[in-house]
């Protein structure tokens, strides 16, 4: 009756295994040795998937989860009260090898070696910048158990003991098949299931651990598959296609065995407890995390935040020398030439959001990020569009020009027809990231014209 008693007094949330009596528990076991083992347990917590998200953009409150200044926030409130805590990343951390995308990467590194990660999967995202470049994140407790990379040599176990002689290993594989092996120099990998196998005896023998986790990086059927190895407890899978990807984080209870997936672009951190009894039967509780605007923000994350601003600022200014030199042929008549025709659809235009897109990210200091422009800005990155607000301010906001294309030609020589295509032009930033509540029906009439 002890497990029922931890059950009720220690665990919160849903109960996934059976936290009603178990009658494997109560009946008199044979195995007197490990009775004598009082019950232990551990806060698994883990996030993956993050694409170098370093904080939500803010533009849909409900999209508004994530970021390391309340990553490590949440981390703050669970580390002190827990004793036995283990932290892992399933991997995919980065995101674009453009200039930019590098910076995040190393801001991310960065942030991760101050949170006191135990492990992190090294996911085929995270091979985006090289060896060379991880190499030198050398604070990161890379994991890889069926990898090897020329001159990084991350450890294929981690052996992790508790203070009360718990002892966790952690194993991590990914699935060859989304290495695109010929990029990356330097890299072998052996099937996921034959690496464990061969991994698994001997850890088992040498290190006697009380839990197995293993860590997975690969679609989701088959990651489940690696639940019937022989000796592994926990697996939790992580890989991410796209910001768009939807995950499926429903966690898979086999026995007493347990398979999870780590959340979308770090908006989540997963939590995993196990109860580990007398007789090694392990019960599982396991919720997910929002990291949402309830989360307070670790100070030092966000002057890391800050420093990171900074470097895109001077990147930025930086890039614009170029911009300015390269072909500027007008192709924008810009609202202001509209409006000498079109008076009535423009003063409706003033009133909606669009036009005051640009203040929204002077507001939150984000003027100068091209990840923000694209969609907040008038042909931002397209030839004769914005560059920036002091070289092209009667581009800013989101105007005319952005549904009804460039129309230099139309406003100098009037003629009709192409009305009905802007009602395309919606979907190029009204993603489901940055919008998850678009829907045609009810967002046009607040714009109509
Ligand atoms: C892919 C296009 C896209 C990108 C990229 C983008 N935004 Fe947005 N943003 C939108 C859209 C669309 C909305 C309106 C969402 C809605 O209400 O459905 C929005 C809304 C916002 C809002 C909310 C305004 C309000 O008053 O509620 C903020 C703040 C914002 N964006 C900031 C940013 C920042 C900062 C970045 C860069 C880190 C960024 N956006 C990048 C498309 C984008
Ligand atoms: C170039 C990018 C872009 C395109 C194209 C675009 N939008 Fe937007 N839209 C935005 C941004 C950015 C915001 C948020 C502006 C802000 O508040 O700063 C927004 C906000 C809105 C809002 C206000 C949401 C609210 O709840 O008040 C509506 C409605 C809207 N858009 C409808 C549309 C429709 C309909 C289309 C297509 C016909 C469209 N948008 C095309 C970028 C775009
Ligand atoms: C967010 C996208 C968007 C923006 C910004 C926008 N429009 Fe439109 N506009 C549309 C769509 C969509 C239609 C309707 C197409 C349809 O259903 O036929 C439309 C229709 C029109 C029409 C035809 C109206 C009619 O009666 O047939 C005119 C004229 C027009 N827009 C002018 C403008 C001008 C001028 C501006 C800037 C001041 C502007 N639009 C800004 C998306 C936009
Ligand atoms: C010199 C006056 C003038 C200017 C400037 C002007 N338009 Fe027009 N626009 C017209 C006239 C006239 C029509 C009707 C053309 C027709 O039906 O043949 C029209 C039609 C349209 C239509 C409807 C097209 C359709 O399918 O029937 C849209 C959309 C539009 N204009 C957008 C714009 C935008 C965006 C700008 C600024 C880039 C702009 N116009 C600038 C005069 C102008």
């Amino acid at each position: 009756m002890r497990i029922l008693g931890l059950c009720i007094s220690l665990w919160f949330g849903s109960v996934l295994a059976a936290c009603s009596p178990l009658p494997d528990s109560q009946a008199p076991s044979q195995n007197t040795a490990a009775d004598h083992k009082p019950p232990r347990q551990v806060l698994i917590v883990y996030s993956g998937n993050t694409l170098g998200e370093l904080k939500p953009c803010g533009c849909a409150k409900e999209e508004d989860q994530g970021g390391i200044e309340r990553r490590m926030g949440y981390l703050n409130s669970v580390v002190p009260k827990e004793s036995n805590l283990l932290l892992v990343d399933l991997g995919d951390n980065f995101k674009e090898s453009t200039r930019q995308g590098r910076i995040k990467a190393r801001y991310l590194m960065a942030a991760m070696s101050e949170m006191g990660y135990d492990a992190v999967t090294l996911g085929d995202r995270d091979l985006l910048y090289g060896n060379e470049f991880l190499k030198k994140q050398d604070s990161i407790p890379w994991l890889a158990s069926n990898m090897e990379l020329e001159g990084m040599n991350p450890p294929r176990t981690r052996i992790k003991t508790f203070d009360d002689g718990l002892r966790v290993a952690v194993l991590a594989v990914a699935d060859p098949n989304l290495f695109y092996v010929s990029d990356h120099g330097g890299l072998t990998m052996q099937d996921p299931a034959e690496a464990v196998k061969h991994l698994l005896p001997e850890i088992e023998r040498t290190e006697h651990p009380d839990l197995v986790l293993l860590l997975s990086h690969m679609e989701r059927e088959k990651a489940l598959k690696l639940l019937d190895l022989d000796g592994v407890d926990v697996v939790i899978n992580g890989h991410i296609e796209n910001e768009s990807d939807q995950i499926d984080m429903q966690p898979v209870v086999r026995g007493h065995k347990i398979f999870m997936q780590a959340a979308p672009l770090g908006q989540k951190m997963g939590e995993l407890r196990v109860l580990i009894d007398g007789g090694n039967k392990k019960i599982f509780q396991q919720r997910m995390v929002r990291l949402d605007s309830k989360i307070p923000d670790d100070k030092k994350m966000t002057a890391l935040h800050d420093a990171y601003d900074q470097e895109i600022e001077a990147l930025f200014f930086e890039t614009l020398k170029a911009k300015r030199t390269k072909d500027r042929t007008q192709v924008y008549a810009t609202e202001s030439t509209c409006k000498t025709c079109h008076a009535a659809a423009h003063e409706t235009w003033e009133g909606t959001r669009h036009a005051h897109a640009y203040a929204t990210l002077k507001a939150v200091n984000k003027s100068f990020d091209p990840e923000c422009l694209q969609c907040h800005t008038t042909g931002f990155e397209k030839p004769g569009g914005f560059i920036s607000e002091i070289d092209t301010p009667e581009l800013k906001n989101v105007q005319c020009e952005m549904c009804h294309g460039p129309r230099l030609d139309h406003s100098q020589a009037p003629q009709g027809g192409f009305a009905p295509e802007a009602r395309q032009a919606c979907s190029q930033c009204h993603v489901r990231k940055h919008s998850p509540n678009f829907n045609y029906k009810t967002y046009w009439p607040k714009i109509q014209h």
